[in-house]
């Protein structure tokens, strides 16, 4: 290696080995309110300012803001010998909680339940499974009954963090296929509405059925969904055991990776079953690429269901496997920018 090479390399492993760090500087700068005071105050503030808005001591806070600004959540002018601290876009538009599109709810799960169970990764490698009875502190059925039974506040925060996830991906998501003649739609394992939201505000004409736990509709009832969503109805359900409601289109959001191949074509065989002729099934996943070398985040998510589920993220190829096995044809892919689309019909 030369010593360019060598530098570039120690820097990597660098920031590599600090990534932890960095995830909770972004996670306690967004739940101290960093952003969301930034965003409401029309000029630039200093560290003391926004110290003593914030009920912190200035010494802490002038460390996060610094680090906020090499991280560029901030940017930082001198003025008359003073810094003064501004919000980037990325912190306008992601990290403040009062931001439409906020990602505070997803990192706030990331941080909160994620990070202290990565302490049981070598578990999940040794043992092949997931750790969720330690992660979460109570065992059940599988990873989701865990999750539901949990009296941390679990299941909220991770419903809350699929939610947010929506603000980032949902347009690009229905614009990957011209879904406009599939008007009744069951989103299955739909948690708190935000795909269907999504999928009625670009095709009006559509009606969507929630099929999900009692525990989750429930939740989603209480604090998701509005009178006004009326062409939304839930259904409360096991999909591996009730019926399944009739649609022209089942979306699977971000449930497939959840589950080993086993179950995987056990419910698609359910959903084909189902499904109308000329009807169709649209996964949305991040999808492997073919020689399984990335994209990393894709790889980093397939560690995440080792740690806490049966599933992982598959390619294209495992996709139209688990598909054919239970009866689907036509399959096609869309490639997207974070999440990826598979159509395909009965
Ligand atoms: C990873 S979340 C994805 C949620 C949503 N599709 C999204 O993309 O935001 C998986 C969903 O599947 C639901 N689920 C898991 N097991 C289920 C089952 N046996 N029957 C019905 N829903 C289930 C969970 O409650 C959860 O809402």
């Amino acid at each position: 290696m030369s010593a360019p090479e060598q530098a570039d390399a120690v820097e990597i492993l660098f920031q590599h080995q600090y990534a932890f760090v960095i995830s909770k500087i972004m996670f306690t700068a967004s739940d101290l309110g960093v952003f969301d005071l930034l965003m409401e105050s029309k000029a630039p503030l200093t560290s003391v300012t926004i110290a003593e808005r914030l009920g912190t001591s200035p010494f802490g806070m002038e460390r996060l803001l610094e680090a906020c600004v090499g991280l560029k959540f901030l940017q930082m002018e001198r003025k008359d010998n003073q810094a003064l601290y501004g919000n980037t876009d990325i912190a306008n538009l992601y990290l403040a909680k009062s931001s439409l599109k906020s990602q505070y709810h997803s990192m706030k799960f990331t941080s909160e339940f994620v990070y202290p169970g990565m302490q049981y990764l070598a578990d999940s490698v040794r043992e092949g499974k997931s750790q969720t009875d330690r992660v979460y502190g109570i065992s059940g059925k599988d990873w989701i009954d865990s999750l539901n039974r949990s009296k941390s506040g679990l299941q909220k925060t991770f419903m809350d963090a699929m939610h947010a996830n929506w603000h980032l991906f949902g347009r690009e998501m229905m614009a990957a296929f011209d879904l406009s003649h599939f008007p009744l739609v069951c989103d299955v394992g739909g948690c708190t509405g935000a795909c269907a939201k999504e999928y009625i505000s670009f095709y009006p004409n559509s009606t969507v059925t929630i099929l999900d736990l009692p525990e989750v509709v429930e939740q989603a009832n209480n604090h998701y969904v509005s009178p006004q969503d009326h062409q939304i109805t839930f259904y409360k359900g096991d999909f591996f055991k009730d019926p399944i409601p009739e649609a022209d289109l089942y979306i699977l959001a971000r449930v497939l990776h959840d589950w080993a191949d086993e179950k995987c074509v056990q419910l698609l065989t359910r959903l084909h079953k189902a499904c109308k002729p000329g009807g169709g099934v649209l996964v949305v996943e991040m999808v492997l690429s073919e020689d399984r070398k990335g994209p990393v985040r894709c790889q980093l998510h397939s560690v995440l269901m080792l740690l806490l589920t049966e599933g992982q993220e598959r390619t294209s190829s495992e996709y139209n496997v688990l598909l054919s096995a239970a009866g689907f044809k036509e399959i096609q892919q869309k490639k997207m920018s974070f999440y990826d689309a598979i159509l395909a019909r009965k």
